[in-house]
């Protein structure tokens, strides 16, 4: 099993260029299937999930051009399934987004119950109470949904949760119902926005996107349109706490500097410098890292995607810092991991409250999840030492080329395929 080597101690310096927003692509993927005519959409991330939903997409008859590594053009005109299966779809979350999108092109559709990160629950009632508030039937056969109507109607839409997916769910079904849809108490993130973007670039005519009512008149058709990713905050984030806990100095470029405002506060919050320009942040982390507490929400608060990254961060300071998950009840699974290198976290609830140590020491990981798995590569290269972290497979569901941009900053790591690699990999580093 893949695994990755690390040899911790080296600071992040230097740029890196943050890739296409994963969890805008996926949706962006998904509707590009609904208008009859091509759409080209460009800097989408080079990431698994990606490759899963363009694979589910192709499985229904849309046709799919690789132009370049981050570049696809698809025609979705000869749509000719409406069923979605399979194990490599199983896995990913966003597989209900071809739920919204196929029930919005051709009223039917039937996809295997989403998977995803095991961080939670992760209901989809608020999806299916979509769905339905525009008309149409939802069964839940044997680990499938299947939702089908004769015909969508607009309707008003309350969600009794903030939720990214059921916000975009709703949006994409009923893009081409009859009469207009409101959805309130939509969630706000950039990438709901990007979704919009993107449908009304096609002829949509939805307005509030990244507010909490969102509108969206139906139109009869979609056309063809060419289209750009926004930049993903997760991966940007992640990076510049790579800098604060290495002590490092580094520069995110290509990014939208509005979208990281909750990041970026907490990173000065904690000591650290960031400065800010038109598409890049530099965070410069000089000084030992002050304590202090934060709580997940939904944007423009501190994402729960970078949870597990401040909390890497927060046991490398000297205080006592708490850490509330206020979305996900699963999410602390990594701080077993972070124990094993030395970390004093104890998990209450939906609480980590830190204690923070000097610093970490080398040891072998496993990745729970993406995001988790991220935080404990970082963890890792603060550490004293070796670690090696495995299923680093989860890591690479979201983290373009991880290892090689971190190699770009400096960090000593290395991906490897069994523990015999990683031992030489260790010897090499030494001689
Ligand atoms: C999206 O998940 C992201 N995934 C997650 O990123 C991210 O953590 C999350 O949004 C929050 O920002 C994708 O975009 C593919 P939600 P999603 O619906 O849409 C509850 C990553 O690492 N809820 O906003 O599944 C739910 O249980 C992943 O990239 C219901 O109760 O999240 C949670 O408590 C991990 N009923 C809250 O709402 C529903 O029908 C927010 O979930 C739907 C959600």
């Amino acid at each position: 099993m893949d695994q990755y080597v690390i040899k911790g101690g080296n600071p992040l310096v230097g740029e890196v260029d943050i890739s296409g927003a994963k969890n805008a692509a996926l949706p962006i993927l998904a509707a590009a299937i609904m208008p009859d005519e091509t759409v080209l959409i460009e800097n989408l991330p080079d990431v698994t999930d990606i490759h899963a939903i363009l694979t589910a997409i192709e499985s229904v008859g849309a046709q799919v051009t690789h132009v370049d590594r981050h570049t696809v053009k698809i025609n979705g005109s000869g749509i000719s399934d409406y069923r979605i299966d399979g194990d490599y779809i199983r896995k990913i979350r966003a597989s209900y987004y071809l739920l919204g999108a196929l029930l919005g092109k051709i009223h039917k559709a039937e996809v295997v119950y989403p998977g995803g990160c095991n961080i939670g629950l992760r209901p989809i009632d608020q999806h299916i109470k979509g769905f339905q508030g525009l008309g149409a039937e939802v069964e839940l056969p044997h680990g499938r949904v299947y939702a089908y109507a004769d015909k969508l109607t607009g309707g008003h839409i309350y969600m009794d949760v903030v939720s990214v997916g059921a916000t975009m769910n709703v949006i994409l079904a009923s893009v081409m119902a009859e009469g207009t849809t409101i959805i309130e108490n939509a969630a706000k993130e950039p990438h709901i926005v990007d979704l919009a973007n993107f449908l009304n670039s096609c002829g949509a005519s939805i307005r509030g996107a990244g507010t909490d009512v969102v509108r969206i008149k139906g139109v009869q058709r979609l056309h063809g349109t060419e289209y750009t990713i926004i930049p993903d905050q997760i991966e940007a984030g992640t990076y510049m706490f790579g800098a604060a806990v290495t002590k490092g100095d580094v520069v995110v470029k290509n990014v939208i500097p509005k979208h990281l405002e909750s990041i970026s506060a907490k990173l000065i919050e904690m000591g650290c410098e960031v400065e800010e320009g038109d598409d890049w942040v530099r965070v410069v982390a000089s000084k030992p890292l002050k304590r202090t507490n934060v709580k997940t929400l939904p944007y423009p608060g501190f994402p729960t995607d970078m949870q597990p990254q401040i909390t890497v961060a927060l046991g490398l300071t000297n205080g006592s810092s708490i850490v509330t998950e206020s979305l996900f009840e699963n999410r602390f699974k990594y701080v077993d991991e972070l124990s094993k290198m030395g970390a004093h976290i104890k998990v209450e609830g939906n609480s980590a409250i830190i204690d923070g140590v000097e610093g970490y020491q080398g040891a072998d990981l496993s990745a729970p999840d993406l995001r988790a798995g991220a935080a404990l590569v970082l963890a890792a290269l603060t550490a004293d030492g070796y670690s090696t972290v495995e299923n680093v497979q989860y890591v690479e569901r979201g983290y373009e080329d991880f290892p090689a941009k971190l190699k770009g900053l400096g960090a000593h790591i290395e991906k490897v395929r069994t523990d015999r690699e990683a031992a030489r990999y260790h010897f090499e580093e030494v001689s």
